[in-house]
């Protein structure tokens, strides 16, 4: 067994290999390094520009969204399955969140439930792929406005991962 670590939100992971998305943020296997090789870059990123913070205090708002509509499409669903898919979702959300409040240097939010969802599948599939493609869309500007390296690996880390979720459908439960 081998310690593994995500560059992104610094989760540890045992396993024999290293996993080909981390299993809590859902960052890229080339995101995954052994221990040995970590370069502890979590934390508070120093000297943040206000273009920055600002674009990082955006997407913790939308990161919290998103957890807070998964977390009730997973009440709302109707089937285990549709269930522990958006309970996934909500979680990997949420630690987009917690890993942004760290960039950032702020305590995380208490995140409340709301009731932002419907009760039908298709319906929040077809919400997910909207969000989703608003995450991609302004997480792809943040990127392109900023300038600390940490900012611009979270960032780029962030569109891949939302990229990942647009893949998702009916057929990811089959
Ligand atoms: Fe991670
Ligand atoms: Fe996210």
């Amino acid at each position: 067994m081998k310690l593994w670590r995500c560059q992104i939100c610094g989760d540890p992971y045992l396993g024999e290999e290293k996993p080909v998305n981390c299993p809590f943020c859902g960052a890229h296997e080339r995101l995954m390094v052994s221990q040995a090789d970590f370069d502890n870059r979590i934390g508070a990123i120093p000297d943040l520009t206000e273009a920055t913070r600002k674009n990082l205090e955006a997407a913790l708002e939308l990161e919290i969204g998103n957890t807070q509509f998964y977390a009730c499409a997973a009440r709302k669903s109707g089937s285990d399955e549709t269930k522990n898919l958006f309970k996934i979702l909500s979680k990997v959300e949420s630690e987009h969140a917690s890993l942004l409040c760290k960039a950032l240097g702020i305590k995380k939010p208490a995140i409340e439930e709301a009731d932002i969802c419907g009760g039908d599948f298709q319906g929040n599939l077809a919400e997910s792929h909207r969000r989703e493609e608003g995450a991609i869309k302004h997480y792809g500007k943040f990127l392109s406005e900023a300038v600390e390296p940490r900012a611009q690996e979270i960032f780029s880390a962030l569109v891949a991962i939302e990229s990942d979720h647009l893949s998702l459908s009916g057929e990811s439960l089959a």
